[in-house]
Parts: structure tokens; C-alpha cells; sequence
């Protein structure tokens, strides 16, 4: 979509020609100051934070002023079955002073990936998942009587009206219920690799979460954020992704197209770098899908690799994203920045 051109050339083509009617993506390179919008919701999210190292990115965030932050997983990592170190982790994490400063004004909604949840690309075979359940949902305050603490799974979903528009947070767990890999060959730079699964057996959401989404898809809605800790639009990426399982993924697919009413974004994790990518083959509109991975961590060679869908470059730094959602003019306006805390890319999606 957007060629090799300098940014401020890109910026005033994408003004000009609008390059999609619906969404805009413009690289901006630092030195961008946006004048705050006080009808704004604004909603941070990103995901990896290693619990070791530094982690002033909070700050960065609050600067923001984000009310919300979709924390996308990976909170901590402790690959292992021990639950005292999963429990000191967690600990850690909410001693840290920088973190403690974050949640003064911004609430924190977190969902687990495989390092926090369990092991490395580890499924719904992760022995202790019960307990981690708890111990996850007790480390991110989640209140005694919440269904998040009833059902298997930490799947959760909220409501808001902002300026007159319901915005639909859906945040689905792809760890509790997922059917284990299929291994495919060592390719470079991945460590493995996993090829499809077709298996009518095979799942990523389960069929509870199946039937909690289809639900939350009957009600009416302007924009639903569909927040997963790991990439559903790439063909390329031999991980993990929702694309391995491609009946579970042409199910979310048919699932969104099914929605009545609103206009879908993704917003996902996981990956160590950030991106922008959309397919313009699976609902009327381009679906796009924001990525916000690396907190205080980059995979560079990841990366590198092609993807058919992504948008311009990667970005190969910590990052996080930030939505700024004008619910009057049906406008979401998206970021995505670096680890200073600059803008490295934005756009609009109307809904
Ligand atoms: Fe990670």
C-alpha cells in the first residue's frame, strides 16, 4: 500500500488520496505532538514485559494518559510448573515501583500468553492451569465475585458507550482451551515451527468461548476491539498464530462477518515487535490488526521476515499502541510508538 516514499511525502499522499477509504496509515517518525481531545477515550495497550529488566516503558504509557490499559500477555515471564515462582513473579511485577505509579491512573485489564500463563507455547495441556488461574487473576486484583474466577478461562468482555457509540472490548483466552501444535520443520530464525492443523477435533477458543463470543456478537455494537495474545491475519509467521489452525480461524472470520452491526479491529501481541497489518479479502471493509509486543524486549531477526498483509516496516523496538476513540465523530484514531515513547505510526478508522 504505501511505498518506498520519504514520511512527510507519505503523510500528504495519504491526506490526499486517502489511500483506503477507511483506514489511513501514515508513518510518522518522532517530533509528532497531538493536541488532546478531551471527548478522547483513550485505551494503551501493549504486551512481554520481563519482569528483570527495566521497565520505565510505564511511564512512557502514562504520558499518554490512557484510561485503560489492554495488558495483551506475557505480564511476566516463568516458564515453569513451579507455582511459588509463577506467585513471585507476579510479585515482583507489582512491586515495581513503575508499575505501581502506572495503575494510580490507569486501570489495567490483563490477559495471560504462554510465559505468564504457563510454558512457551503451551496449550490447554499446561497441567497447572487451574491454579494459574487464580494466581493470575488474584495478580491482577480481579474482584472475588467476577466470572472470570467461575468458568474455565480467563476470557472477559466490556461495554462502553462513548459518545453515544457501545465500543465492545472482547479479550479471548487462546491458551486455556487450545489444542496442542503440530510440529513442522527448524527453519531459521525460529527455534520451531508449526504447520496447520485441520483437525475438526482441534480448537483455540474451545466451544464455551465459541458460544460467549457468538453472544457477544448478537448484541449491538459500533466498534468491537477483538484483543488476542497471538496474530490471527498472518499467512507467513510459522509460529504460534491463529492462521495454524486455519478451520478455527475461517470460523472467527465467518464469526465476525456474522456481526450485525459494528466494525471489527484486532489487536494483538506476542511477537516482540510492533506492526500494522490488514486483509481487505475478509469483510467488506479492510480488517485490520494492530500489534504492540515488547515492553522491554525486541526480536530483531522476527522482525525481518515477510508478511504479506503487513503495512510498511516493523518496528524493531519496544513499543506500545494507543487508541484514542472519539465516539461522537465515529473515530478511531490509532498509534503506535516506540520506546521513548515517540510516535512511529498512526491512523483513522471510521466506524
Ligand atoms: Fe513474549
Amino acid at each position: 500500500m504505501m511505498v518506498n516514499l520519504s514520511p512527510t511525502l507519505s503523510l500528504v499522499l495519504a491526506c490526499q488520496l486517502g489511500v483506503y477509504t477507511l483506514v489511513t496509515a501514515i508513518a510518522c517518525r518522532g517530533g509528532e505532538v497531538r493536541a488532546p481531545d478531551p471527548d478522547d477515550y483513550i485505551i494503551a495497550f501493549s504486551s512481554c514485559l520481563q519482569q528483570f529488566s527495566d521497565t520505565s516503558i510505564w511511564n512512557r504509557i502514562a504520558e499518554q494518559k490512557p484510561k485503560l490499559f489492554l495488558f495483551m500477555g506475557d505480564t511476566i515471564y516463568a516458564d515453569t510448573h513451579d507455582m511459588g515462582v509463577k506467585r513471585r513473579a507476579f510479585a515482583r511485577l507489582n512491586a515495581d515501583p513503575n508499575y505501581i505509579a502506572f495503575k494510580k491512573s490507569t486501570r489495567v485489564l490483563a490477559m495471560w500468553d504462554d510465559h505468564d500463563y504457563g510454558l512457551n507455547d503451551i496449550g490447554g495441556n499446561y497441567a497447572e492451569k487451574k491454579q494459574m488461574q487464580k494466581i493470575f487473576l488474584d495478580a491482577f486484583d480481579e474482584p472475588k465475585d467476577s466470572l472470570r474466577r467461575k468458568q474455565e478461562g480467563i476470557y472477559t468482555a466490556e461495554e462502553m458507550t462513548i459518545g453515544g457509540k457501545i465500543i465492545q472490548i472482547i479479550v479471548v483466552d487462546v491458551r486455556y482451551f487450545r489444542t496442542n501444535w503440530t510440529y513442522g520443520p527448524k527453519i531459521p530464525p525460529y527455534t520451531r515451527t508449526y504447520v496447520d492443523d485441520n483437525r475438526e477435533t482441534s480448537t483455540v477458543l474451545g466451544e464455551a468461548q465459541w458460544q460467549w463470543l457468538s453472544m457477544l456478537i448478537a448484541r449491538k455494537a459500533d466498534l468491537r476491539l477483538f484483543v488476542t495474545s497471538t496474530p490471527v491475519l498472518s499467512d507467513d509467521y510459522k509460529g504460534e498464530r491463529w492462521g495454524a489452525f486455519p478451520r478455527e480461524r475461517a470460523r472467527l472470520f465467518r464469526e465476525m462477518a456474522a456481526a450485525q452491526t459494528g466494525k471489527w479491529v484486532i489487536i494483538t501481541g506476542d511477537r516482540h515487535f510492533a506492526q500494522v497489518s490488514h486483509r481487505d479479502d475478509v469483510l467488506p471493509y479492510p480488517l485490520v490488526e494492530l500489534m504492540a509486543s515488547g515492553m522491554n524486549t525486541v526480536w530483531y531477526d522476527g522482525s525481518q521476515e515477510p508478511d504479506r498483509y503487513r503495512d510498511g516496516e516493523t518496528l524493531p523496538d519496544y513499543n506500545f499502541g494507543v487508541l484514542r476513540i472519539h465516539g461522537r465523530k465515529g473515530s478511531l484514531r490509532y498509534a503506535l510508538h516506540n520506546g521513548a515513547g515517540e510516535e512511529w505510526k498512526r491512523g483513522e478508522i471510521r466506524f
